[in-house]
């Protein structure tokens, strides 16, 4: 099975931004955590990042034929990118929403998600361990 896994704006810094929200470590320390979790043994896991929204659609629109689901953390686009809602219906990408920081009880902005209702669940306040969690829903809903 392929998973694209992919994080938005802001998240190539974690590590250095906020580490009281975020965590301390990096992306890439996260991405290696993920990929050699036991879970993941038998998957197959395509890990991308970008700041720019028309990046992030483009790797969809190339991904949406050979990928079986989507894991995304879009970080603040989840709050306002309708473009980038529309992108996971035109694809069809069965999707996961993934949130390091408990975005509920944070600013109000932050409550709100406009991609939560195009994906098939969605994982906040767990850390790392949220991607983990998105990962059991897809072979729990295989
Ligand atoms: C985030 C939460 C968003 O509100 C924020 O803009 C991010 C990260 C999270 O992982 O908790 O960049 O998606």
């Amino acid at each position: 099975m392929n998973i694209i896994i992919i994080n938005g704006p802001n998240l190539n810094l974690l590590g250095e931004r906020e580490p009281e929200v975020y965590g301390s470590e990096s992306l890439s320390e996260v991405n290696t955590w993920i990929e050699n979790h036991e879970i993941c043994a038998d998957l197959s896991l395509e890990f991308f990042q970008s700041n720019s929204e028309g990046s992030i659609i483009d790797f969809m629109h190339e991904k949406c034929h050979s990928a079986d689901y989507m894991i995304i953390n879009p970080g603040a686009l989840t709050h306002y990118s309708y473009a980038l809602r529309d992108a996971i219906v035109a694809t069809q990408l069965k999707t996961i929403e993934v949130h390091l920081s408990d975005i509920h009880n944070r600013e109000n902005f932050r409550k709100i998600s406009v991609i939560k209702s195009v994906c098939l669940a969605q994982y906040y306040g767990k850390g790392k361990h949220g991607y983990i969690e998105a990962i059991k829903h897809i072979l729990e809903s295989r």
